[in-house]
């Protein structure tokens, strides 16, 4: 594992990374693309894995193998240690009190899901409003749209300006007595927008709301500290922080959770079963029901160390450097828009429309250089429709991104326009 390289050292400013040897730690980056280096741009949707990460999983698979909270055996024990060691690095990772706080999701949809089928279960009634704004992933639209379907309780929007920000005007009018919820995200996963989340939570506070942080793009790129936000509930997932796929968490306030039903049921997750009925499990285990990802808990375990060690001040601070150089390179490439705001007021990802260019088609001659973007509505479709377009382009950026590779990017945007001849 690489160590970040202290070019700079003042109280504000981390370390620089050492990004040579931090790409020296992600053996994908090594692969050649349609005969090409590999220029990984696709990070927003998920990130690279380190050796360290692989080497656990192997490590898993190889020495312990053996479910967890069962078995009396010594490879069963070994397993739950280790299942629950990476609990509480996740926990401490993001500022929560106790591990108990954690719960295993297989990404932070379900986290979603589980937090409007248990809590907006049991809280929400006609006449209740849940607040969402405009620029949500589907993850944090559908599942209160299902819910509402049934419950009939209102979902309001708060709406996002033409410079991809908040409109926090209507805050004051949308934050009544009836809103039960405040459910938004971090960081936008196509305008790259960074929240003013402590303002939009004590708002929210204010008006008797509770407030459920979606900060599946925030968590792998910035120190994210849940107790210092005030915030009651925060959904991400694993894959895009370094580790696996198929492992993410629902953190919640100890209360809060202490108070909410099981949402699945079957082994695990119970304290007793009778024929008569059951007595579930206490925290974190009553909302796991069944075998749970083990290796994937303790791959991100791994990925929490790694992270750590390179310091999210630092990877955050090399993100915000990234983007203000690519947002500063994409203005020469003739008939680009960029969505979104500054690059003072987002994080390491930019999403573009390229005069009437079909994002799949630019996508699709990137791939042959070797660069991969992501083109679509990024399962953010009202977003796109607030902007009247379809789909868009969208390159986002990790700790092993180089500028280098945003000159590649640029270059090959150019031929692009070369290409399609407008
Ligand atoms: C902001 C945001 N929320 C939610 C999700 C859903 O994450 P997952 O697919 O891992 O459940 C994503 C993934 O792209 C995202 O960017």
């Amino acid at each position: 594992m690489s160590t970040p390289t202290r070019t700079q050292s003042t109280e504000q400013r981390p370390p620089a990374l050492n990004v040579e040897a931090i790409r020296a730690d992600f053996p994908i980056l090594q692969r050649r693309v349609h005969g090409l280096p590999l220029v990984y741009l696709d990070n927003a949707a998920t990130s690279q894995k380190p050796r360290s990460v692989l080497d656990a999983l192997t490590r898993y698979y190889e020495q312990t193998n053996a479910n967890v909270h069962r078995g009396v055996h010594t490879l069963s024990e070994e397993a739950t240690a280790q299942y629950e060691a990476a609990r509480a690095k996740v926990a401490s990772f993001i500022g929560s009190c106790c591990p108990k706080e954690i719960i295993w999701t297989r990404n932070a949809s379900e986290a979603m899901n589980l937090l409007a089928q248990s809590w907006g279960r049991a809280n929400l009634r006609r006449g209740d409003r849940v607040l969402l704004t405009e620029m949500e992933h589907h993850s944090n639209i559908v599942p209160w749209q299902i819910l509402s379907a049934e419950l009939g309780f209102e979902i309001a929007y708060l709406r996002v300006a033409d410079d991809g920000t908040l409109i926090l005007d209507d805050l004051p009018r949308l934050l009544d007595g009836r809103t039960k919820l405040f459910s938004f995200t971090y960081m936008s996963n196509v305008l790259g927008t960074i929240n003013p989340v402590v303002e939009l939570t004590r708002a929210a506070h204010r008006a008797g709301a509770l407030v459920h942080l979606d900060a599946c793009q925030a968590v792998p790129h910035m120190p994210v500290n849940v107790t210092e936000l005030d915030i009651d509930f925060m959904s991400f997932s694993g894959h895009k922080m370094l580790g696996p796929t198929g492992i993410g968490a629902l953190w919640g306030r100890r209360e809060l959770l202490n108070v909410m039903p099981p949402w699945m049921g079957g082994g695990d997750m119970i304290r007793e079963v009778h024929l008569s009925g059951f007595k579930p499990s206490e925290l974190p285990w009553k909302f796991e029901a069944g075998t749970p990802a083990i290796a994937q808990a303790i791959g991100l375990g791994a990925a929490v160390d790694y992270l750590e060690r390179t310091g999210m001040a630092a990877i955050h601070q090399a993100e915000r450097e990234l983007i203000a150089y690519a947002m500063e390179r994409l203005a020469t490439v003739e008939g680009l828009r960029i969505l979104g705001p500054a690059a003072d007021q987002r994080g390491g990802l930019v999403s573009f429309v390229l005069g009437d260019i079909h994002p799949h088609d630019i996508a699709a001659v990137l791939d042959n250089l070797g660069i991969a973007i992501r083109a679509g509505h990024h399962c953010a479709q009202p977003l796109h429709e607030r902007y009247r377009i379809p789909a868009s382009a969208r390159a986002s950026f990790y700790l092993y991104n180089t500028r280098e590779e945003v000159d590649l990017l640029v270059k090959a945007l150019h031929k692009v326009v070369e290409i399609f001849n407008f």
